[in-house]
């Protein structure tokens, strides 16, 4: 079976549960999963489930795909995702975007956790993703192209969309929740980096650094879908900070700022 029908077969297994046809997708990072409990009048599907979906196996993914409603507006969460690092294809990582862009999704808001590059940073800033850098040696276009899914040469020029950005810092000063904004270096993990790996990324222009998110906006961004990144800095990355880094920090960090996460995205979302 092709791409192609891996994903209307993963569709129309979904269209089976709900009636919900959803117009913005939402996907959680790190310790964020908690904002599938405010989707209202909701549908929760088991990754494990779905048709083509593997198995989630990170601690604080939970692994669900949640259809409803925000504030009115039709959504799609996917509560979990599968990172490339825990061995994973790297189309069967993007493999949950691509089907929930097939749903009809418009927009997609990308979230995670992420350490912090610039100086200027603090753990529990959430950071606006204004662009990436590819860093995981691998693209989930790689491969023969479908047309039907999107052209084989895609434009990233401007894969996170300066509208939904514009959006999310409006909401932001009116909740007075301070929102930084940067450039995203998505590397493959999962060790942590090095401080001369840090060094590096600071000088090519990145300003976090996280193992997600740059596969999943990529693959979106082929379906034609318009794309917002928030991301978690959770702690310092590697050599700014003194201390050694710790996935319970990350956890914590995005355990704290969760409520502002939350408030942001129900705001955000039935404005897009
Ligand atoms: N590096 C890479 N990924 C991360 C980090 C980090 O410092 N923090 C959270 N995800």
């Amino acid at each position: 079976m092709g791409i192609f029908e891996k994903i209307q077969e993963a569709k129309n297994y979904i269209d089976g549960k709900t009636s919900v046809v959803p117009e913005t997708g939402i996907v959680l990072g790190s310790g964020l999963g908690e904002f599938a409990d405010f989707v209202e009048n909701k549908t929760v599907i088991s990754y494990g489930d779905i048709p083509n979906f593997k198995n989630v196996s990170v601690k604080g993914h939970a692994g669900n795909l949640v259809l409803g409603e925000v504030k009115g507006k039709k959504v799609v969460v996917l509560q979990g995702r599968y990172h490339f690092y825990e061995g994973h294809e790297i189309g069967d990582v993007v493999f949950p975007v691509r089907v929930i862009a097939s749903l009809g999704i418009k927009n997609l808001i990308l979230t995670n956790a992420a350490g912090g590059i610039k100086e200027n940073f603090t753990p529990g800033d959430l950071m606006i993703i204004t662009d990436h850098i590819n860093l995981m040696a691998t693209n989930p276009l790689t491969g023969k192209n479908d047309e039907r899914l999107g052209p084989r040469f895609p434009d990233m020029s401007s894969i996170y969309s300066r509208r939904l950005s514009g959006i999310i810092e409006e909401k932001s000063k009116i909740l007075d929740i301070d929102v930084r904004s940067g450039v995203y270096a998505g590397l493959k993990g999962p060790s942590y980096e090095t401080p001369a790996e840090i060094r590096m990324l600071s000088t090519i222009g990145a300003d976090a650094v996280g193992m997600s998110t740059v596969p999943e906006s990529i693959a979106a961004r082929h379906m034609g879908v318009e794309i917002a990144g928030i991301s978690c800095i959770t702690n310092m990355a590697a050599g700014i900070s003194k201390k050694p880094l710790d996935h319970k920090e990350v956890t914590e960090t995005a355990d704290r700022v969760k409520n502002d996460f939350i408030a942001l995205l129900n705001d955000v979302v039935p404005e897009i």
